[in-house]
């Protein structure tokens, strides 16, 4: 009985209304954002359609009829709707001892049970320098396949590297000009960019540069031995690179399987295509016509015959479901990308999959750093690394300047800055472009990650300042006290509702409103006080407040600290 699920349950029973069913009488009720006039409340304009009577004769009517028990005190009519007030004491208890013995399981669910879902995200180009742009995909896509986890599904998160194409080719013509092993080796990522950099202003004056790269490209296709081991150092080099990035951020794939890995996989889907007569040919090229659907068509074969990103993913698709027979496939990519998808998820619904439409696109808007602020730069583009490092050094300093006498500051200053990044990526709705600022995500007061990982470190200081206490007992509730039981009872509620839409905005969203509601309590409410039973109970708020904070901010890959 802990979440306010629960209690919208037992409310919608024991209204039981004729002609809707109690899921949807459950959804319909809310909890109001001030909490004076009730714990709950019914809109009744909702029910006019279906009961024929204006919202004020509907609430008065429920009013009437209502009785209360144990969990539901009260039920009031006012203005059309019906405001119901808790046992909150009941509540409370309930609610408290679920956390303490859920623990970390606090908010997880069953609800996924026997279910799949693959989850495309981050999906980095290989040689490609991993930058800004990067940030959200893999964030998101993370943050998912951990909720989606702890609700009870099983994910398979996929990184689709972008390993095919004839940059590869340009790579070996730049790298056999520019380059050798030891530079690559030592200069990594940075050096790939830089020889790639170079290719393209070198073939503006020399062309034929260009049929080289096609060329190698070809060979590498072919299977020759050299361009191969080229292509390989060049992917290994990138995959070791990133996955320094991939640790501090704590995100971890299932699967590389990339866009070469579909390389055998394409013809027997081409085939599939022109059999169910969906391939026209236009100017030489193979395509699906989607003018019926008002799109461009989708590109399937080049006229010399090769494939396109497109056709990788729509064999991708397909692999994924037999492999993995997923109940829904998210691909998290920039909005950019919009039409690329409408346009293989319809290819896939045409080819007749029904499971076309357990395709979603999960798309969100860009990220940018306010300008001036980062100096290191390789070619035109903001290393994420850079960034982080750069978050990392700005809370070490802020945390020399607060708290100079902390130890393992180096630890926690890691903690802060990468919280600081992740958070500051996820706090927005997914969709928003948003303008990276270091003094926004570190601001200690703002609605941030410091800001939340400062209240469980506060939490900690109360918890160890209480010492051992008698087992708790609900007391009587002021509002600050019950005004964090009511953010604690949302938390299951919100897990669930940020995997229904993909926003784990509403996480750090719901962990700052969690931390207000705390803080405010902190400041009105001794805690470590003599009485007891009101110490203990208190302690108990307390303890809940840093389980489901710490829970929070592990679904979204961010550490706590001790002390900060
Ligand atoms: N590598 C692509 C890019 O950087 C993103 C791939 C997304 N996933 C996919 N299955 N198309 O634009």
């Amino acid at each position: 009985m802990g979440c306010i699920m629960d209690y919208k349950k037992i409310i919608a029973e024991k209204l039981n209304i004729e002609g809707i069913s109690i899921e949807e009488l459950t959804s319909f009720i809310e909890t109001p954002p001030n909490n004076d006039m009730g714990d709950f409340a019914l809109p009744c304009f909702k029910l006019s359609k279906i009961m024929r009577k204006p919202p004020v004769l509907i609430a008065q009517g429920l009013q009437q009829s209502f009785t209360t028990d144990e969990f539901i005190s009260e039920a009031t009519a006012v203005n059309g709707y019906l405001n119901f007030k808790i046992n909150r004491k009941n509540y409370a208890l309930n609610l408290l001892n679920e956390i303490e013995s859920l623990g970390e399981n606090y908010g997880s669910d069953t609800i996924g049970n026997g279910k799949t879902v693959c989850i495309d995200y981050s999906s980095i180009n290989i040689a490609k320098p991993f930058h800004i742009g990067h940030l959200s995909t893999t964030v998101i896509g993370s943050a998912l396949c951990k909720i989606y986890r702890f609700l009870g599904y099983k994910v398979v998160g996929i990184n689709h590297l972008g390993d095919y194409g004839t940059q590869f080719g340009k790579l070996i013509v730049a790298f056999k000009k520019w380059s050798s092993v030891e530079a690559v080796n030592e200069g990594r990522l940075k050096e790939l960019n830089r020889i790639y950099v170079k290719f393209h202003e070198e073939a503006k004056l020399h062309p034929e540069m260009d049929d080289e790269a096609r060329r190698y490209f070809k060979l590498i296709e072919d299977g020759d031995k050299e361009s191969n081991k080229l292509f390989e150092l060049f992917k290994k080099i990138t995959l070791e690179e990133v996955e320094k990035i991939y640790k501090l951020l704590n995100v971890s794939f299932d699967s590389y399987a990339g866009e070469s890995f579909y390389n055998d996989k394409m013809a027997p889907i081409v085939d599939e295509l022109k059999d169910k007569g969906l391939i026209k040919i236009s100017d030489g090229a193979s395509i699906v016509d989607l003018e019926e659907y008002n799109m461009p068509p989708c590109l399937i074969l080049k006229s010399d015959g090769s494939t396109l990103y497109a056709t990788r993913d729509i064999a991708a698709a397909v692999y994924r479901k037999n492999t993995y027979d997923f109940d829904k496939c998210l691909y998290v990519v920039a909005y950019q990308q919009n039409l690329h998808f409408k346009q293989f998820f319809k290819v896939l619904e045409l080819m007749g999959k029904d499971w076309a439409k357990d395709m979603v696109h999960v798309a969100y808007g860009m990220v940018s750093l306010e300008s001036g602020a980062m100096s290191t730069r390789a070619g035109n583009v903001v290393l994420l690394e850079d960034v982080i490092a750069k978050t990392i050094e700005k809370a070490r300093a802020i945390i020399e300047d607060k708290n100079p006498n902390l130890a393992d500051k180096d630890k926690i200053a890691s903690a802060v800055g990468t919280g600081a990044v992740i958070f500051g990526a996820l706090c927005n709705n997914k969709i928003k472009d948003i303008t990276f600022s270091y003094d926004r995500v570190l601001n200690f007061d703002g609605e941030t990650c410091p800001y939340v990982q400062y209240t469980v470190a506060r939490c900690n200081s109360v918890i160890a300042k209480c010492g051992d206490t008698p087992k708790f007992e609900v007391l009587d509730m002021n509002n600050a006290e019950y005004g964090v039981i009511a953010e604690l009872g949302k938390f299951k509620d919100v897990v669930k509702a940020s995997a229904e839409k993909y926003e784990p905005s509403f996480i750090t969203r719901y962990a700052v409103d969690l931390s207000t509601a705390f803080n405010k309590f902190y400041m009105e409410c001794k805690i470590a006080v003599e009485d007891e039973k009101v110490k203990s109970f208190r302690l108990a708020i307390t303890k809940a407040v840093k389980t489901t904070l710490t829970n929070a901010l592990t679904l979204l890959g961010i550490e706590t600290v001790e002390e900060m």
